[in-house]
């Protein structure tokens, strides 16, 4: 049976932390191209390879990511020790294929453990299913891997069990070799390649027999697309512990098949890729990123947003930039993102809510005509309101032009037409207890 009590202990720094950064870190920074790159241009292990001997991150110091994802107000990080290009950033002792044997010399993912641990953030390893690099893992006709259509690996014999054992052996070093990891993002199950095929029942016994608190996304089951058990009744025990959608916020935040919130981390890029991409400047603004964090709380879920540091080992600056744009509002405003999530109350019209007990808040994304209507709530409901920034109380305003409406509470921002802080001005509204 689903314990759904502990379950929801187990995941509750997650739901109240809210905000997290994604690290998409490999060989593929080289190429610049995308980790995505060996795949999309078919390229084989032999050609990759110079990647591998090049590989020489000199600027590499996780301490300075922790700072930056610290600043922002992050409060977790997810790094990838190994993605599907099957390059490990850890010193795994089931490959040669590791960071220990390049230039870097070093065990990297211990290091950023350690960074990341030092700045008071949780600690999460992204870990690739798929493995292109693995000579057991399907090749020819598989839907992704560079030599899908290569007829030299048609027909070629491959034991999958070898590679699973390989992929159990190096969970099982980064769950015993690396203390307390608080998430594993494993990342995904398509076609056949789902649960069972995984071995994932065994997998996740294992993981919690030696990480029995750590978080797991839903990509054993699912990927970006589908949802998987976690949405049933009764989850399966390789379900995961929160949904994963990929470059999306859900449009209605997500929903068991009892109508109960589930528990869910939007994973979004800053451009348009997740590995190091020299030529694609395509990058949000901090602006939309705090509005979409925003939107992520008021729904429910979290966001993990991506950077993807080049190959020397610096997140781009773009990235520091929008970090730092993120974190100055972090500043004033993140007692309404923290321990926050939705409200009962309708999404008002000039912005969102989010809620965190009776403790209610608005955020204003657009400025308004005189006063500021906070739709849903009563005046004799109010204990106090504030402007969250500076913590300054807002009175009710009552007058002529607000009279017609003795239902709706009315604040002020002042005098200036523009809102306070014209990217979310965020109000605290406490409700009696
Ligand atoms: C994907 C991609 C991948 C990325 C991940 C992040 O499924 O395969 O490159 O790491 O999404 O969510």
């Amino acid at each position: 049976m689903f314990d759904r009590e502990a379950y929801r202990k187990k995941v509750d720094w997650f739901v109240k932390n809210r905000f997290g950064m994604f690290i998409h870190w490999g060989l593929y920074a080289i190429p610049a191209r995308g980790e995505w790159v060996r795949s999309v241009e078919r390229i084989s292990v032999e050609d990759y390879q110079q990647y591998f001997d090049e590989f020489d991150p000199v600027d590499y110091d996780p301490g300075k990511w922790a700072r930056a994802a610290k600043e922002a107000g992050m409060k977790y990080a997810v790094l990838t020790a190994k993605h599907h290009d099957g390059f490990c950033l850890f010193d795994s002792a089931l490959t040669d294929y590791k960071c220990t044997n390049t230039k870097a010399g070093r065990d990297l993912v211990r290091e950023y453990l350690e960074a990341f641990r030092a700045e008071g953030l949780k600690v999460g390893l992204y870990y690739s299913l798929l493995d292109w690099h693995h000579p057991d893992y399907p090749a020819y006709g598989d839907k992704q891997h560079p030599m899908r259509d290569n007829e030299a690996f048609k027909g070629v014999q491959h034991n999958f069990d070898n590679y699973l054992d390989y992929m159990h052996g190096q969970i099982k070093e980064l769950c015993t070799n690396y203390g307390k990891i608080d998430l594993f993002w494993f990342d995904f199950s398509y076609d056949n390649l789902t649960g069972e095929a995984w071995r994932a029942t065994d997998l996740v016994r294992m993981i919690r027999q030696y990480q029995p608190d750590v978080l797991i996304d839903n990509r054993l089951e699912v990927s970006g697309e589908g949802f998987g058990s976690l949405l049933s009744e009764e989850p399966s025990e390789y379900s995961g512990d929160f949904v994963s959608p990929e470059q999306i916020i859900p449009p209605h935040g997500i929903l068991d098949s009892q109508g109960r919130e589930v528990v869910w981390e939007a994973c979004i890029t800053m451009n348009n890729n997740w590995g190091y991409c020299a030529q694609d400047k395509f990058f949000k603004s901090s602006e939309m990123m705090i509005k979409k964090l925003v939107e992520c709380v008021s729904k429910g879920g979290n966001l993990l947003l991506n950077v993807g540091p080049d190959a020397k080992g610096n997140i781009p600056q773009e990235s520091l930039d929008i970090l730092k744009g993120i974190g100055r509002w972090m500043k004033d405003n993140s007692k309404s993102i923290y321990g926050c999530g939705t409200s009962k109350l309708d999404k008002p019209e000039y912005g969102r809510i989010t809620q965190n007990g009776n403790l209610i808040y608005f955020h204003v994304t657009e400025p308004q005509i005189g006063f500021v209507p906070l739709m849903g709530i009563q005046a004799d409901q109010v204990k106090k309101i504030r402007l969250l920034k500076d913590g300054s109380e807002m009175q009710i305003i009552r007058n002529w032009m607000t009279g017609n409406y003795p239902d709706v509470v009315f604040v002020s921002f002042g005098p200036n037409p523009a809102l306070p802080d014209p990217v979310d001005t965020v109000i605290e509204v406490e409700l009696k207890a």
